[in-house]
């Protein structure tokens, strides 16, 4: 749960189970069971919930915690008091009398894991507890494979709508399904996110409770706060109320970063630029920013910006730009290698534009990158994943800011009389067609 880290406490030895119960027959009941899972039974205290919060504030806190509400007058306002003591990584199952839904969904959402309701079974009782030692267990540990390095990378829309939730969502899905990753996909557009909505998933509310509580945020939270789309990818995303601004100082992004770097292999986060630009502490820890552009004139100014607000703000972290919706026949806005020299950092992958496929993706509730496979637009995304785990895997040389940067692009600034911005955009100017000349793209 959320008890602060107590080096004290935290020295000390922790006990396989714990049970607080408000009655004999509750711990004969629950006696033989604990024992099927070679727990001690003198570990049965008596004095239920009270007890535990008396109990776990000055003792360390078990794995498994077993804790009778029956004479709790208020629920959910003694779960949150345990809560306060509970150390996290302990495993909470709750019983009591009260049968009600709400009761039910306030308490897993203040962490515990399961509640069963009085009179429950010796095997509802075992099903709880054998649930509990899965959780233990951990996704990462389950199949005893050694730990790779975590990837975490970054996508960011260099304007809306130039597919950056696309290549997020294909990046998700093709660490998790064509690598076999254990991967997470964290969509920070908490009004607007699409991360779900793409999948044919509900987002759930698990990331608005975790910006509005940042403290409840730990690894079981984060167990019940994500949503499934498969075995090996699991996504953390929000449709928050129109109604309702999502204020945070960003602890709570960086938080869930952080559990799920814990907990995960792979990690995408899908960053509006406006979040970015408000919690720059976000790119502390990643490997790598992909950043999707359109090749356009608006989208040249902001890259410029972007990459220069970069450079302040996270000198080390390497940029891959990814040109998408490039149109396939007749030519965009800005060619390439206007937009390169103008941007002074090479294009890194450039992604077409395919209607056919777009359609058929958000027909399916798939990704790009999964239907268009074998298809030569989308044929840099793999390329792209291959060089994020390279770089996470240390088999990259990972140059930082300016990997990608381009010497020609430098030279022009130079001949225009210095690197500001007033002469990119004059250049810029100079490139666009002149009046009456129809744009292509
Ligand atoms: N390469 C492509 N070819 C054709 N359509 C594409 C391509 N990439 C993305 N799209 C389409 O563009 C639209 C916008 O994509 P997406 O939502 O990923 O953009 P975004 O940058 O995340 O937008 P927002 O700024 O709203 O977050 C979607 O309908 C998507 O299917
Ligand atoms: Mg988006």
């Amino acid at each position: 749960m959320n008890a602060p880290w107590n080096p004290a406490r935290g020295s000390m030895h922790r006990e396989p189970f714990i049970g607080f119960v408000c009655d004999d027959a509750t711990a004969e009941f629950v006696k033989p069971v604990a024992a099927e899972f070679g727990w001690s039974i003198e570990k049965i205290n008596k004095g239920g919930l009270r007890n535990a919060v008396q109990t776990l504030s000055v003792s360390a806190s078990p794995h498994v915690l077993f804790v009778d509400m029956s004479e709790s007058v208020n629920p959910l306002q003694d779960i949150n008091a345990l809560a306060e003591v509970c150390e996290p990584g302990t495993v909470v199952i709750a019983a009591g009398h009260v049968n009600d839904v709400r009761l039910y969904r306030d308490l897993l959402t203040s962490g515990i894991q399961d509640y069963l309701l009085k009179p429950f079974t010796p095997d509802q009782l075992r099903d709880a507890f054998a649930h509990a030692q899965m959780v233990l267990a951990g996704p990462r540990n389950a199949d005893g494979a050694p730990a790779r390095p975590h990837s975490l990378t970054a996508v960011i829309g260099i304007r809306g709508g130039v597919g950056a939730s696309s290549v997020a969502t294909s990046l998700a899905w093709s660490f998790a399904e064509k690598k076999q990753r254990l991967t997470a996909l964290l969509d920070l557009d908490l009004h607007f996110g699409t991360a779900a909505l793409s999948m044919d998933l509900e987002p759930g509310r698990g990331l608005v409770d975790a910006i509005e509580n940042p403290g409840r945020i730990d690894g079981l939270f984060l167990e019940r706060a994500m949503v499934k789309a498969s075995d090996m990818l699991s996504i953390l995303s929000a449709e928050a109320s129109m109604n309702r601004p999502m204020l945070t100082d960003g602890s709570a992004f960086f938080q869930l970063q952080e559990e799920i770097r814990a907990a995960f292999e792979c990690t995408v986060v899908d960053i509006p630029r406006n979040i970015l630009i408000q919690h720059p502490h976000l790119l502390h820890v990643v490997n790598a920013v992909v950043v999707v552009t359109e090749l356009t004139l608006a989208a040249t100014r902001d890259m410029m910006r972007l990459l220069g607000w970069f450079k302040s703000n996270a000198p080390a972290v390497r940029i891959i730009v990814v040109a998408n919706k490039v149109p396939v026949v007749g030519g965009s806005e800005i060619s390439r290698k206007d937009f390169e020299s103008s941007i002074e950092h090479k294009i890194d992958y450039v992604i077409g534009f395919d209607q056919k496929v777009a359609v058929q993706a958000t027909k399916l509730c798939r990704t790009l990158a999964d239907v268009g496979k074998g298809n030569r637009h989308f044929n840099p995304l793999g390329e792209l994943v291959e060089e994020l785990l390279a770089l996470s895997d240390g088999t990259d040389d990972g140059a930082g800011y300016g990997a990608g940067k381009s010497g020609d692009g430098a030279k022009s600034a130079k001949a225009a009389g210095g690197p500001t911005l007033m002469n990119k955009l004059n250049e810029l100017k100079a490139m666009l067609p002149s009046k009456g000349k129809a744009k292509v793209g």
